[in-house]
């Protein structure tokens, strides 16, 4: 059951892609939603240099033998080191997914990875950008709605409506996801034509996260109100749990804020310094609505096989 072509295409077995969260996709969480079947996608960009995001492949080879791919982050951002030096390691290691994402088509990789034999996803906000990925070579496309955690876009189109444009915009198969927390999300994403599923929020309150205890359990108490979106102001639009710091970054954008006057408040560096400390107002998070769906810290293999069998128990209720 819910085999699809993204299951063909990546060899995994259920069609559940964890998403590549900054800080947290690392290779515990990465294998352990691999393992369990899914597909981990480790966030490269935490990464400082080339030999430890070398050390962090080996280690999810170590931790699971099942298929993981590499996100490539083509959003603005200081990072010591450049894409095509991850993209160096990664053909290496012998990685063979890759996920991009980013305000742009990641045309200037294409040739490059094709080459190596990667499949590449890539993930946006609207029909449009994914058109244009398709045009440039990639395998499939992600596209995320509105309730999403992390970057949002502009055209602030809900999943509902979003998945199903895609799905009949392109001819390759889709992945859908924005405010996917369990089962019932899940299958209603195939219903609109997704062959894959994307979640994030869930996994940031699972076992294997590496995020401060306090945030976990403040996240868990918290309900699908308590995210809102920030960085609107400098074309950067993302949701994010709305604790102290992201009130402040909504103050000072109203007050016309500039770049460098927020750069402290949304720079990497508070947000890595709350997830280690659990001071959960030092930075912000990352945070969509279906932080409501959530109501326990578990294990993330837990957690994509309850989603699988929500799922079933679902699609028995109303297929009969
Ligand atoms: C804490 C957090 C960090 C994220 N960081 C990234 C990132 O660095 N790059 C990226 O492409 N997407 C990032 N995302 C987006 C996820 O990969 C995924 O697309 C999104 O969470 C799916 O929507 P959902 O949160 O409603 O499940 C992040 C999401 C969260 C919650």
């Amino acid at each position: 059951m819910f085999k699809t072509k993204i299951t063909e295409m990546f060899n995994i077995e259920y069609p559940i892609i964890g998403g590549a969260m900054m800080w947290l996709s690392r290779a515990e969480l990465v294998a352990a939603v691999s393992d369990a079947g899914g597909l981990g996608i480790m966030a490269s960009a935490i990464f400082e240099d080339k030999n430890s995001f070398r050390e962090e492949i080996r280690k999810v080879r170590k931790l699971t033998d099942k298929p993981f791919g590499i996100n490539i982050n083509m959003f603005p951002a200081f990072r010591p080191v450049s894409n095509d030096d991850y993209i160096d390691v990664l053909l290496d290691e012998g990685v063979n997914i890759v996920e991009t994402s980013g305000h742009k088509a990641p045309e200037e990789y294409v040739n490059r990875l094709k080459k190596n034999d990667v499949r590449m996803i890539h993930k946006c906000v609207g029909v449009r950008y994914a058109q244009k990925a398709v045009k440039v070579g990639v395998d499939a496309v992600t596209v995320v709605g509105y309730e999403n955690g992390g970057a949002t876009g502009k055209l602030d189109i809900t999943s509902l409506v979003l998945i199903p444009r895609v799905v009949d915009s392109v001819d390759v198969p889709v992945i859908g996801g924005g405010g996917v927390g369990d089962g019932r999300g899940f299958l209603a994403m195939l219903s609109l034509g997704a062959e894959g599923v994307i979640i994030g929020t869930r996994l940031m309150v699972t076992d294997e996260c590496p995020l401060h205890p306090n945030l976990k359990e403040a996240l868990v108490k918290s309900s699908e109100l308590d995210t809102r979106l920030v960085m609107r102001s400098i074309g950067a639009t993302h949701r994010a749990w709305n604790n102290a710091m992201a009130q402040k970054i909504t103050e000072l954008e109203e007050k016309g804020a500039s770049l460098e006057e927020l750069a402290p408040y949304i720079g990497g560096e508070a947000a890595k310094g709350m997830f280690e400390s659990g001071e959960i107002d030092a930075g912000m998070i990352s945070c969509g609505q279906a932080i409501g769906l959530i109501e326990s810290i578990r294990p993330a293999g837990e957690v994509i096989k309850g989603i699988i069998e929500q799922a079933r128990a679902i699609s028995k209720r109303i297929c009969h």
